[in-house]
């Protein structure tokens, strides 16, 4: 294996069934809910972009369609806009469409676990490594998770995972590292645990939903047995890869929020909002009042 082959391929799976976002999601993907004006999967696109990606696998399912159409052009509304003279929104379109045939889409029959929506991208990736972006995991920071994955996928090759701390209480809520040596831009893996019982966290390094993985990933999707949930878990299979390939994790800089939570994706809401220099005063000034409102009301209860 060549350890250091360029990463051109991005898989972003978004064929979950949304079920906490319900009754939203009943009818529309939850990856179109709009973080202030974009929806969330327009983030993790953007952010494939910016580390070099050339080609997006999008794996969808059933009620998806809407994902499908946002990357696609819209002759009829450009001629509309630029009718009205909306130059600035027909720039911003013109700018987050897909070159032709650099998206491809293909299905997830069942949900049956991120394991097997990556594994559902296996013919579409090839025998080259691939990023990996969950998409409900937004990234706030100067630059998105995925370039700095790329920094450190430059110096060690191989698998890169990105991290983030959490408070070791919140640490049998994620997938965790054991964290070894230190390499330019981040660490070596000695181990990794998806959810660890209280106490039993080898770190409070959680895995944020960037990866870079190797082809040989697909061939243990392939025989992975049912794990946490009844899912078929990446982890399972990353834990299984760690045995005859290096991981590496990058400690993310900036900060995910995790919009499959309704607090998560309220809070990056806000987040976004804030620094936006058309509406983050107004938002600011809104918000600052009905906090205050807030816990006047608590305090008089
Ligand atoms: P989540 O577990 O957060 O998504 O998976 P979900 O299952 O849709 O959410 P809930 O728990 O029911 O609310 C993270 C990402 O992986 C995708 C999801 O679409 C989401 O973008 N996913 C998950 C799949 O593509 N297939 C699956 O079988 C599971």
């Amino acid at each position: 294996m060549e350890r250091t082959k360029t990463v051109r391929k991005a898989v972003i799976p978004v064929a979950g069934n949304g079920t906490r976002f319900l009754p939203a999601t009943k009818a529309m993907p939850k990856e179109m809910l709009t973080v202030v004006d974009r929806p969330v999967v327009q983030y993790a696109v953007d952010e494939a972009r910016e580390a070099g990606i050339e080609h997006i696998v999008f794996v969808t399912s059933r009620n998806k369609q809407a994902i499908e159409d946002h990357f696609d052009d819209t002759p009829e509304l450009i001629t509309s806009l630029t009718r009205s003279g909306k130059d600035a929104q027909v720039s911003e379109l013109e700018r987050l469409l897909p070159k032709a045939g650099s998206v491809s889409f293909t299905r997830q029959q069942a949900p049956l676990g991120l394991g097997h929506a990556v594994w559902c991208a296996r013919d579409l990736i090839g025998d080259e490594p691939f990023a990996l972006l969950l998409p409900d995991m937004i990234s706030y920071g100067a630059r998105g998770c995925l370039a700095g994955l790329m920094d450190l996928y430059g110096h060690v090759g191989g698998n890169v995972v990105g991290v983030e701390q959490c408070a070791p209480e919140e640490a049998s809520q994620y997938g965790i590292v054991a964290t070894g040596a230190a390499v330019p831009h981040g660490f070596a893996i000695t181990g990794m645990v998806e959810k660890p019982k209280a106490g039993e966290a080898p770190s409070n390094f959680y895995l944020n939903g960037r990866y870079i993985l190797q082809p040989e990933i697909f061939g243990l999707l392939a025989r992975q047995q049912r794990g946490a949930g009844n899912e078929i878990q990446l982890t399972d299979s990353m834990l299984a890869l760690s045995d005859s390939q290096p991981f590496h994790a990058h400690p993310y800089d900036g900060r995910t929020f995790d919009c499959g939570s309704k607090h998560g994706f309220i809070e990056a809401n806000v987040a976004f909002a804030l620094k936006r220099a058309d509406i983050g005063a107004a938002v600011y000034q809104s918000l600052r009042a009905l906090v205050l409102s807030h816990e006047g009301a608590t305090r008089a209860a």
